[in-house]
């Protein structure tokens, strides 16, 4: 993982859901003027139109062939406004709806999906074709970038994360619990790590970061750190 100071390079960021990976990952672009895509949307914005057309059961099963099928009309971007991203499915800005526990609940099996993960890869890679970007995931340095010239692996404890994203969802007015929210971390660590298609997992030669007990401070500055010593910029 070595680069010429100052060309464009591909940072990959993977790690466990709520793990604060998208914050920091927002922050470096921000900082090092990168563009900031995160892939997590990408699967939350597949899922919110599945349930939409009708393509996820009561008992959670998704119609895959309808959804294979409906995968060339799923188009979905990110707009920038005021220094805010917002996800767009279609055109329709679903930034809220596709944070929402009912998505939450839904988007592993989705995330599951060979067919939907061809889709999302592809598109992916052509995000980052003129390199200059950082992106946030699950499998971006093992199958969408696997030659990202940096690429970190973030983990926390499941009750860390559970605790950060219960703070988020009651922040924003949701009735849930702690519990709730952790039987979601740890059903969701579970079908992301083994599932067949790109599981969650380390690659080889990314750096490996647990900020259970690190600040937010403390978290940007070390992957800025990391930016620089792997750039020499
Ligand atoms: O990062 P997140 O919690 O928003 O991700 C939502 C879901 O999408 C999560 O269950 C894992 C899946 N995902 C994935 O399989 N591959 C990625 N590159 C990003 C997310």
């Amino acid at each position: 993982m070595t680069n010429k100071a100052s060309s464009p390079i591909i940072i990959a960021i993977d790690g466990y859901s709520s793990s604060g990976k998208s914050s920091m990952a927002k922050r470096l672009a921000k900082t090092i003027g990168y563009r900031y895509i995160d892939s997590g949307a990408m699967y939350r914005a597949v899922t919110l139109y599945a349930m939409r057309h009708g393509m996820i059961s009561n008992d959670g099963s998704v119609d895959v062939d309808k959804l294979t099928a409906a995968l060339p009309d799923i188009h979905i971007d990110f707009a920038v406004e005021n220094d805010t991203q917002y996800t767009m499915l279609n055109g329709e800005n679903v930034e809220a709806e596709i944070r929402s526990m009912a998505v939450s609940n839904n988007v592993s099996p989705i995330a599951a999906i060979a067919q939907v993960r061809h889709a999302l890869v592809a598109m992916q890679q052509s995000f980052g074709f003129e390199k200059g970007i950082v992106m946030d995931g699950r499998d971006i340095g093992t199958t969408v970038f696997p030659s990202a010239e940096m690429k970190i692996f973030v983990t926390a404890s499941p009750q860390t994360r559970a605790q950060r994203r219960f703070l988020e969802l009651t922040d924003k007015g949701h009735a849930i619990t702690f519990e709730e929210v952790l039987a979601n971390v740890v059903s969701r660590d579970h079908i992301d790590e083994t599932r067949a298609e790109s599981p969650l997992r380390r690659a080889d030669d990314a750096i490996e970061l647990d900020n259970s007990t690190m600040t937010i401070d403390e978290q940007n500055k070390w992957l800025l750190d990391r930016y620089h010593e792997i750039t020499g910029a």
